[in-house]
């Protein structure tokens, strides 16, 4: 296979030269050609777009800049958001820092030209003039900054914190200021806002990295989210109603969210996603966040990847700017519902994981697990979610990426583990080893299993089930084991 790696430009034959590499005889090998013909026009803007797509992301250390204005009817694409219908379906977002609409580069003739004219900065003015006319870039520098607010300070909430702050501070799109909303505890003595605002240091929920001077750590709800554009939330699902329900009717026109929490809650028909619960109190568009996103490694800066589900958007290329680093890369999706289930559905699979690293089964145990949670996932998210359930959703940093980082990693695999050894309750460990932080994929599991009884279709879901009530009604653990024997994929 031939590359076009390496082409160069002659003057006389050969007009060009271009090395690359082939396969011969099972080895690969450098070849050179060169040829007399001319050099194959540029590819047209339709290919630029198709090729956009396959190369890899122009990582910059900045933050790209959309020029999106609130009242513009569309993004001006020089920021490199092209229209969703020109990726691939469902997808959204190209990479940041991308420029289709500004012309090719200047050869050096034309360079010369423009300079012998001396228009080399009336050439700059005319693509400035261009580009106001086409957009909204100048009337958005005279737009307010938006104002971001985090609902939350936990360890995800902190590192999330970590990279909004520093974004924020290389763009002017958005108020300098980011509002965190911390749930006020004393640690030695002291109010932990204090010591965030003072020392910059979240010492609780993740100590050991520096928060931006710019994150401003807020006791009151109310006070945090006055004046606030663009919300957050990212706190332990089980706190959401009783946060939504202290600034419901104080949210200011326009305001729009999204929300970092993985979990699902009660609601009339059994289930209710998290993000619902914000909409209806709130009455604001939300979109979710999710992904093999450990905290403490994404605070690192440890490269990794997430899902933004947003059906608007506008939003989501806003989200993306806010929180999109070279080492946190971030694919926006349109199926919401899917994406959010996703990150709850997750944990129990990984509370299944820990059960089995407890009882000493091995890798290829784990993986089973895995496997069959995800056909567990895919299942409940056909029978739950509104709309169509994209199966390419579970193949983004949501679905199996989250998956395995669980499986592996997080909170509730520890947790598990440490019950089937020490024979403690699950309550008793998450306060023993988790100072403070919150698990999920047992309450999950209990949301989930409520619902597979409603519809009698627990049967159906025999690992969701088996967690729940090993978790909850003292089933023996070691039935996990047979609960994999005889799943239904093996019958
Ligand atoms: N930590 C991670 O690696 C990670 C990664 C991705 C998503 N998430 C999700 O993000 C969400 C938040 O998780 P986190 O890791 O930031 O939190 P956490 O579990 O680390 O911390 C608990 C948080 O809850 C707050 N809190 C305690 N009691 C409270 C109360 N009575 N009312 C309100 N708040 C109270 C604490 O102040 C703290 O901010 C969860 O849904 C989690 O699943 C976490």
């Amino acid at each position: 296979m031939l590359s076009n790696e390496g082409v160069k430009r002659g003057g006389s034959p050969p007009r060009w030269v271009a090395q690359g590499t082939c396969f011969a005889q099972g080895r690969l090998e450098l070849v050179t050609f060169a040829s007399t013909q001319p050099l194959p026009p540029p590819a047209q803007p339709r290919d630029k777009g198709r090729r956009h797509l396959s190369a890899p992301p122009r990582h910059s250390s900045a933050p790209a800049l959309s020029h999106w204005s609130p009242g513009a009817a569309s993004f001006c694409r020089h920021a490199g958001a092209q229209p969703a219908s020109g990726i691939s379906g469902r997808r959204r977002g190209l990479p940041a820092g991308e420029c289709s609409d500004l012309p090719p580069p200047a050869t050096l003739t034309d360079r010369r030209k423009t300079e012998r004219r001396g228009g080399g900065t009336r050439r700059r003015r005319r693509r400035r003039n261009r580009c106001s006319v086409r957009c909204p870039r100048r009337q958005a520098s005279t737009m307010p900054p938006l104002k971001v607010c985090i609902v939350g300070s936990g360890n995800w909430g902190s590192a999330i914190a970590k990279i909004l702050g520093k974004n924020i501070q290389k763009s002017n799109r958005f108020d300098p200021v980011v509002k965190m909303w911390v749930f006020e505890e004393i640690i030695n003595g002291r109010k932990l806002t204090e010591i965030i605002n003072k020392e910059h240091e979240n010492v609780k929920y993740l100590p050991g990295h520096t928060l931006p001077k710019n994150v401003v750590a807020v006791a009151d709800i109310v006070e945090a989210s006055s004046g606030a554009d663009i919300f957050i939330f990212v706190i332990p699902h089980q706190f959401i109603t009783r946060i939504c329900d202290q600034i419901v009717g104080l949210i200011k026109p326009g305001a729009f969210g999204i929300s970092l929490i993985k979990g699902v809650d009660e609601g009339a028909e059994g289930l209710k996603l998290i993000s619902d619960i914000i909409r209806e109190k709130l009455k604001i568009e939300v979109s979710v966040l999710m992904g093999a996103n450990i905290a403490s490694e994404v605070a690192d800066e440890k490269f990794c990847e997430t899902t933004i589900g947003c059906k608007n958007e506008k939003h989501g290329q806003i989200f993306k700017e806010l929180m999109q680093t070279p080492n946190f890369r971030i694919t926006v999706v349109d199926d919401c519902d899917t994406v959010e289930i996703c990150g709850a559905l997750k944990n129990i699979v990984a509370v299944g994981a820990g059960f089995c690293d407890g009882l000493d089964f091995g890798d290829n145990t784990k993986a089973a697990v895995i496997r069959l949670g995800l056909m567990e996932m895919v299942a409940f998210a056909k029978l739950f979610c509104r709309g169509p359930v994209s199966i390419a959703t579970f193949l983004e940093s949501c679905g199996v990426a989250d998956l395995i980082t669980t499986c592996y990693g997080g909170r509730n695999r520890k947790v598990a583990e440490a019950f089937v050894r020490t024979g403690k309750s699950i309550e008793d460990l998450e306060k023993e080893m988790l100072n403070g932080q919150k698990l999920q994929g047992p309450q999950t599991s209990a949301e989930v299993y409520k619902m597979l009884k409603q519809k009698n279709m627990v049967d159906k879901f025999p690992l969701f089930s088996t967690v729940y009530q090993i978790c909850y009604e003292g089933r023996l653990v070691q039935e996990f084991i047979s609960c994999l024997q005889n799943h239904p994929q093996h019958m």
